[in-house]
């Protein structure tokens, strides 16, 4: 089994690989399944966190201060992250990846977001976005040449929609395509995509026809294929530690064999890519949310005010209590989308409901975080203002929680309704994700 899992070896990764193994591989939920819901996570669940969490306290929080001052991204950290296996957690080890469920994904976008969100994003795009993507509307060719590039993070990939004048709404991108005997030649501008500098690969979407929805197609497109310039959007608010650029399309000429999906489904295919997003946001945003708890009660059994601890007064206990609740309720919200998830459902409604709830409790929690800290909440003596300006962009990115609040009223209302993809979201099966051999996927 090790020659599979390379990247793992020296971690303690390869410990829960080996517990997966020994355990029934039916019942990565220790067996409570069968009861029904259940909200303890299972042996390997929490060796994910303590894995990523370790890893996190360790390569990345000594130097995010400097990093987020610096506004600059700090490249290595993706080839560590591909050493420890996380950007190909939730991808079957036939493909590279560590082969572990949705949930083990959640807690790894937690705790990198835990200690900053920039770090997380890149699982949004490159795991979420991407690899996920390629994953669910891949043909056979396609999934063998990518994803065990991009799980091992050979490559790194990226997502582009957005473009300077539609983000909400996405059916009005203005980017065209047209096919020239085995190519396509794709024109256009991305805006607010992250890590287009450090990307090879791009999921792009444009417009064949001038027909809403399905005259859009859906690419994979490499940087070598020449055409693709990228750049850096300067002077964030927040995510200043990772990379938000735009991306420049002139005549890039696509094979044929790069067309994802059929030619139709392009814009079903970008709807289904923001499930696999929104979800990782979500999950970030819980991480960001348990970061200001945790500074904040830190500060409240330090500081002292009237001749106590601040967290003896009430209004601090108030507003720890708030984000106790908040986070409870983010967080369940999250691992009840990974659930959906992993069988292998149409999961929108709910991962929408999660990132809108959890995105806006991190702008809670980190705003009580600095009405703990006081002034010293107001600069950057604490972390708490960066956490602020790191977690606020969630509520915009990945659909603006306006839309997400559209799309919850649709459901409630019967306007919107499911339809059977003809590629479902994969469902997670352990056996066949840690089968090298599968030809399930
Ligand atoms: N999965 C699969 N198919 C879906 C779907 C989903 N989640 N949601 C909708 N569809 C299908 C519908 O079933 C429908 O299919 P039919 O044509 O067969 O009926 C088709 O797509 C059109 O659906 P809608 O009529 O609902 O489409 P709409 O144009 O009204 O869009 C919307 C609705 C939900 C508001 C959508 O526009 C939306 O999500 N907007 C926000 C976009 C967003 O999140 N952008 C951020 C991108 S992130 C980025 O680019 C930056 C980065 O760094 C990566």
């Amino acid at each position: 089994m090790d020659i599979f899992y390379p990247l793992c070896l020296k971690t303690s990764w390869s410990m829960y690989h080996k517990h997966i193994g020994e355990i029934n591989m039916g019942t990565i939920y220790d067996g409570l399944e069968e009861i029904g819901p259940h909200f303890e996570l299972s042996e390997t669940h929490k060796m994910v966190r303590q894995s990523v969490r370790e890893f996190a306290e360790k390569e990345i929080a000594p130097y995010v201060k400097e990093w987020d001052q610096a506004h600059e991204f700090h490249k290595p950290i993706l080839k560590k992250m591909a050493e420890q296996g996380i950007l190909g957690i939730s991808l079957p080890v036939k493909y590279g990846g560590g082969g572990l469920d949705y949930i083990s994904l959640a807690i790894a976008c937690e705790e990198l977001e835990r200690i900053d969100t920039s770090m997380r994003v890149i699982l949004s795009v490159h795991n979420g976005l991407c690899s996920s993507t390629i994953f669910q509307w891949g043909n056979k060719e396609q999934k063998e040449k990518y994803l065990p590039k991009l799980a091992t993070g050979e490559v790194i990939g990226t997502f582009g929609l957005t473009e300077p004048a539609a983000g909400s709404d996405p059916a009005g991108i203005k980017s065209r395509c047209r096919k020239e005997g085995d190519e396509w030649v794709i024109n256009g501008e991305k805006m607010w995509i992250s890590y287009t500098n450090s990307s090879d690969v791009f999921l792009i979407f444009a417009y064949e026809e001038d027909v809403k929805h399905k005259g859009m197609r859906a690419f994979i497109v490499e940087r070598a294929f020449g055409g693709v310039t990228t750049g850096n959007i300067e002077h964030k608010m927040g995510v200043r530690a990772g990379e938000t650029g735009w991306i420049h399309l002139d005549e890039v000429r696509v094979p044929s064999e790069n067309l994802l999906g059929e030619p139709e489904e392009g814009f079903k295919i970008a709807m289904s890519s923001l499930d696999w997003g929104r979800y990782t946001v979500g999950a970030g945003a819980v991480g960001g949310a348990k970061a200001s708890l945790e500074a904040s009660v830190a500060y409240a059994n330090e500081r002292e005010t009237f001749g106590k601890k601040i967290g003896q007064h009430q209004f601090i206990q108030g507003m720890i209590a708030d984000m106790v609740a908040d986070i409870e309720a983010a967080e369940l919200l999250v691992w009840k989308a990974g659930w959906v998830k992993n069988q292998g459902k149409i999961n929108t409604r709910e991962t929408s409901l999660s990132k809108w709830y959890a995105t806006n409790a991190a702008v809670r929690c980190a705003d009580r975080a600095i009405q703990i800290h006081g002034a010293y909440g107001f600069c950057d003596d604490y972390p708490v203002a960066r956490y602020y300006r790191n977690v606020r962009g969630a509520t915009i990115y990945e659909g603006s929680n306006e839309i997400q609040k559209i799309i919850q009223a649709r459901y409630a209302l019967g306007y919107f309704k499911d339809k059977p993809l003809r590629c479902m979201p994969p469902k997670y099966d352990p056996e066949e994700w840690m089968n090298p051999d599968t030809d399930k996927y």
